[in-house]
């Protein structure tokens, strides 16, 4: 698979879905499937890395996604703690820096205490910033950067007719690196499950049936390339150069 040097998504967004049924698959239980889904993280970083991509967001844990059995949650957890320590050294080693979104103090301490100390040992790298959303829901974050411009605006810092989308977009803690331009999402399933729903606006979306567990660099690669062939048009026309002579289309 080849893709462009030039052209690549600044910031790709992952969706990583199909662990339950890849540990199904092979009758194993769903933490399992976690597992094998922590070292498709660990391949897919290393390449986006590789590649150039400046920021990158996986969703590895939803606010709904408390509601599992409590097993499940505490494996996840605990993979999360595992990968936070294992992969310290290859994180600051490759100048990565690890940021997280969502509601974090819902986090277990173990959890909270290795995530705090990779956010500030990295916190000065420029190479690519790895974003975890943990706890996260995007109707949750828009909830509340409501609130936190309507607490402003009631201690008159803000002018309510000065709330624009940009306004809004600068109280979103998941686009303080930028829009994703790339949404990956793994296992079948053709929604965006309340991921960076204000950040998505204008997001190129992808969908594999590849459960995330087998994903590997080239389907990172086939999903790049994918995006390359798009014209993204940000509701505006197509830029003149590219128009058949004289006719203009519609946005979409
Ligand atoms: C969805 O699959 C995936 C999750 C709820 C968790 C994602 C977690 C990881 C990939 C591993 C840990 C993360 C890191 C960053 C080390 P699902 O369980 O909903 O799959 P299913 O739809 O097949 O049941």
């Amino acid at each position: 698979m080849l893709i462009e040097a030039r052209n690549l998504p600044r910031h790709v967004g992952i969706i990583m879905d199909g662990n339950g049924r890849w540990a199904a698959l092979r009758g194993e239980p769903r933490k399992a499937g976690h597992r094998e889904g922590s070292h498709a993280v660990r391949r897919v970083v290393r390449v986006a890395r590789r590649l150039g991509v400046e920021a990158l967001t996986l969703y590895a844990f939803s606010f709904q996604n408390w509601d599992r059995p409590a097993d499940e949650v505490s494996a996840l957890m605990e993979l999360l703690v595992e990968y936070l320590v294992g992969e310290r050294e290859e994180i600051l080693g490759n100048g990565i820096r690890l940021e997280a979104v969502g509601d974090l103090d819902r986090l277990p301490p173990l959890v909270r205490t290795a995530l705090d100390e990779l956010r500030r040992l990295s916190a000065d790298n420029r190479g690519m910033v790895l974003t975890l959303a943990l706890s996260y829901g995007g109707r949750e974050e828009i909830a509340r950067a409501a609130r936190v411009l309507a607490e402003k605006a009631v201690r008159g810092e803000i002018e309510p007719a000065a709330i624009d989308a940009d306004m809004v977009a600068a109280h979103l803690p998941s686009l303080r690196f930028g829009e994703p331009d790339l949404i990956v999402r793994t296992g079948g399933e053709k929604r965006i499950s309340n991921f960076l729903l204000y950040g998505a606006a204008y997001a190129e979306l992808y969908f594999t049936d590849r459960l995330w567990p087998d994903f590997t660099e080239e389907d990172l690669f086939a999903a790049i390339a994918s995006y390359q062939k798009r014209e993204r048009r940000f509701g505006l026309v197509v830029p003149e150069r590219r128009e058949p002579a004289k006719v203009s289309r519609r946005s979409a």
